[in-house]
């Protein structure tokens, strides 16, 4: 398959990283990269997956670009758009949605029919067609064998989820992968909240690989010397 053009021009997402890789933004997402696999050297994470407590906190920007730095450290990067209610990894690579994920696996449509080459090492699957039942969908014996089969093609698989508040497909994604990502809101996630999704996840056997602040102000950066991933995208 082609490599795909990405046409900045319709951009809903800008992907820093993959824009201005020499940016002080994208040296955040080095970093996060770096202390993912740092702080697991003793488990092989290939498979991942980023959730949070609402819309709006972060994980698809941050499934992008942390896609895209693994794609740059040699790393053959899949990233799967699994936010089958609202998907938009697909809006920001300009890419059509309207095959993706689901023709795979409901359809028996081909992979390399519908994963998009966006550079050597970094793919992108869109989500595909909607389907009625998600949650039933997620749990499919044919999902989890697709990604057994994609665990062979590629180094990284990063999958962006729903936010955990609204529907169980997060905690049922987190079942099939290696690890988990806890996306966090400075200012707007509900510390209890999160603490409640932190559990759900633990109670369905997660394994939580750790938790990324995004949406800092400068103003909070006094307070956060202790935060275990730190991903700066600052705001004014
Ligand atoms: N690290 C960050 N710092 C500042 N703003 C951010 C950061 N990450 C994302 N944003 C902004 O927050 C908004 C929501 O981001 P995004 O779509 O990634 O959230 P989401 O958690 O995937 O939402 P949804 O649950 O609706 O899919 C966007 O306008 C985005 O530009
Ligand atoms: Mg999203």
């Amino acid at each position: 398959m082609p490599i795909k053009a990405i046409n900045r021009a319709n951009l809903e997402y800008h992907i820093v990283s993959l824009k201005d890789p020499s940016s002080a933004i994208a040296e955040q997402y080095r970093k996060l990269r770096t202390n993912i696999d740092y702080s697991n050297f003793n488990k092989e994470i290939r498979v991942m997956s980023l959730t949070s407590t609402f819309p709006g906190e972060g994980k698809t920007v941050t499934a992008l670009n942390l896609g895209t730095v693994y794609s740059q450290s040699e790393s053959k990067t899949l990233i799967i758009d699994m936010d089958l209610r609202k998907p938009k990894i697909h809006r920001a690579f300009n890419i059509s949605n309207s095959k993706g994920l689901t023709n795979i696996v409901i359809d028996g449509e081909d992979k390399d029919n519908v994963i998009h080459e966006i550079t050597d090492n970094l793919h992108v699957l869109p989500s595909g067609e909607k389907m009625p039942f998600p949650a039933e969908f997620l749990m499919s014996k044919k999902l989890r064998a697709l990604i057994d089969d994609l665990r062979t093609d590629y180094d990284k698989i990063i999958i962006d989820c729903p936010p955990m508040t609204a529907v169980t497909d997060a905690s049922i994604i987190s079942k099939f992968t290696d690890g988990t990502l806890v996306v966090v809101a400075s200012r707007r996630t509900n510390s209890d909240i999160a603490k409640q999704i932190v559990k759900t996840l633990n109670d369905n056997g997660a394994n939580i690989i750790g938790s990324i602040l995004t949406r800092v102000q400068k103003k909070d950066h006094r307070y956060l010397a202790g935060y275990y991933y730190y991903s700066e995208y600052m705001e004014d």
